[in-house]
């Protein structure tokens, strides 16, 4: 079967198109034929090999596993001896972090990972949700506590997770403000939120307007400035960022909790069958829409990889895998 094989941390220039041996799964595997995978930031750390401290786990001089891809969705080709949650010829989808491997004609999946894909879904739609998808929705759920009528800020809201968040937010009933560059006021405001602020022009934590709960996506601010714009009893919550803005949040966040806002990192996304099916209801209901920027054929994985390393997507970028060996 063809894949994107690495075998050094690097560049996108280290991923390489290759004919490789297909995979067997294990008893509590499935084999899936991928139809559609999404990147994340989580696989550009991992082709980087930064930040240096995931390589106690990735491999310390070169990558243990050597076909990236978390997020997938496809039709179930095999099923290991123990399985008895799904079938061959089922539509799956789901984060596959613990195994990795998604950017592959097949993947051999633990089956916790997976859920059924719903008809009325695409794959390639299916294939953004998992990571993205649910790290919105565990971040403003489980971290941000998020109620009706609540003032949401999603910092960072218009690429992979902030689509997804704004959407989120609003199906839970919320106010939301999203924070953009100038180029996605339009796309925001075309996904539900009800305000929208260019980052480029305007200082959100300067502007005297409070929030009941921010969610940090993407953005450079200090978490005094995001403390500043939180109303009393308010909750910021660190979804991604920059490395710097993460540590912030894991160690300084408890000690800024104070005066009744809470400062907290969410940690990372916990991938679980019941939020994808969480996902899927939002989806089939019509409350929640991916948004999908681009695609590229498994072939061109590095090119797909060159622009998400550009840090300005817009929404998801997607692999589209053919099986006719592009
Ligand atoms: N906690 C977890 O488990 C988890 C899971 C997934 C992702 N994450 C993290 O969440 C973050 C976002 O992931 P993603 O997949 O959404 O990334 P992404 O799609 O690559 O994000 C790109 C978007 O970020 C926007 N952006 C860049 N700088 C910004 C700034 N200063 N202020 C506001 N928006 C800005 C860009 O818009 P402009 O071009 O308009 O600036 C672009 O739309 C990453 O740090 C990622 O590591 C965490």
């Amino acid at each position: 079967m063809k894949a994107i094989v690495y075998t050094e941390y690097g560049p996108p220039d280290v991923l390489q198109y290759k004919e490789v041996e297909k995979p067997t799964p294990a008893a509590d595997e499935v084999l899936v034929r991928v139809r559609a995978a999404s990147l994340n930031t989580g696989d550009r750390y991992l082709m980087l090999g930064k930040p240096v401290l995931l390589r106690m786990e990735a491999g310390l001089r070169q990558p243990k596993k050597p076909i990236l891809g978390i997020d997938i969705a496809g039709d179930i080709e095999a099923v290991g001896s123990a399985v008895t949650q799904f079938k061959p010829g089922d539509a799956v989808y789901g984060d596959i972090t613990r195994t990795l491997g998604g950017f592959a004609e097949f993947v051999a999946a633990p089956i916790d990972a997976l859920a059924i894909k719903p008809d009325s879904i695409a794959y390639e739609d299916a294939a953004t949700i998992p990571t993205a998808g649910v790290t919105a929705l565990q971040g403003l759920r489980d971290a941000g506590r998020i109620q009706a009528g609540q003032r949401v800020l999603i910092a960072g809201a218009s690429g992979g997770v902030g689509t997804f968040a704004v959407q989120i937010a609003k199906a839970y009933g919320a106010e939301v403000t999203g924070v953009c560059s100038t180029r996605h006021l339009d796309l925001v405001r075309s996904i539900g939120a009800d305000h929208v602020i260019d980052y480029t022009q305007e200082d959100f934590t300067r502007s005297g307007q409070q929030y009941d709960l921010i969610l940090g996506v993407n953005g450079s601010r200090s978490l005094a400035d995001y403390k500043r714009a939180l109303s009393p009893g308010g909750i910021y919550v660190v979804a991604g960022g920059s490395m710097r803005q993460i540590f912030a949040g894991m160690l300084l966040g408890p000690l800024m909790s104070t005066g009744g806002k809470k400062m907290l990192n969410m940690g990372a996304v916990k991938p679980n069958q019941q939020d994808l099916l969480v996902m899927n209801d939002l989806l089939t209901s019509g409350k929640v829409k991916p948004v999908i920027v681009k695609r590229y054929p498994l072939s061109e994985t590095a090119d797909a990889m060159r622009y998400l390393d550009a840090g300005h997507a817009q929404g998801k970028v997607i692999i589209t895998v053919n099986h006719n060996g592009h």
